[in-house]
């Protein structure tokens, strides 16, 4: 041992950082099995109760980015005339498939945008 006092020490922390990561391995797996146990966290939505306050809070959430903050259009247009233009069917429509320049919200399934298509055509004036 005489010259070489590190060595010890570095044997310590060899064998502890190898012991690290395997531990972080073994934590790994665990993390990979529990999440294997959870059910989806996000429940596909399959109807609303009250469609119109549900399509409200979702267009706030999906649709004010282009269409401005109250919907009276920004990049995209106005959102709130559509009584006459659009059918309900037909603006569920363009929230799936996109259209022209905007692109499919492939983030709300088809009760979600029917719901916002509910929404838009009471808020309409
Ligand atoms: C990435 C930007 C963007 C997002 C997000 C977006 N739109 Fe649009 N939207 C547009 C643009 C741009 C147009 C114009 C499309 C065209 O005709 O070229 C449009 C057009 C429309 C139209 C047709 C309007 C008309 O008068 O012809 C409707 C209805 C519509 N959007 C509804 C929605 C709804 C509801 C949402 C939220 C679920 C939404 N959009 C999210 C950009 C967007």
């Amino acid at each position: 041992m005489k010259g070489r006092p590190l060595v010890p020490f570095a044997i310590t922390a060899i064998i502890g950082i190898l012991l690290m990561i395997s531990l972080s391995f073994v934590g790994l797996n665990q993390r990979a099995e529990m999440n294997a146990d959870e059910p989806e966290a996000e429940e596909e939505v399959t109807e609303f109760e009250d469609p119109v306050a549900a399509g409200e809070e979702l267009a706030g959430q999906s649709c004010i980015a282009c269409h401005g903050a109250d919907l009276t259009g920004s990049g995209g247009p106005d959102l709130t005339a559509l009584e006459g233009k659009y059918s309900q069917e037909e603006i569920a429509g363009i929230i799936q498939n996109g259209q022209g320049a905007m692109p499919p919200q492939t983030n709300l399934n088809s009760v979600e945008a029917d719901a916002i298509a509910q929404f838009l055509l009471s808020n309409s004036q």
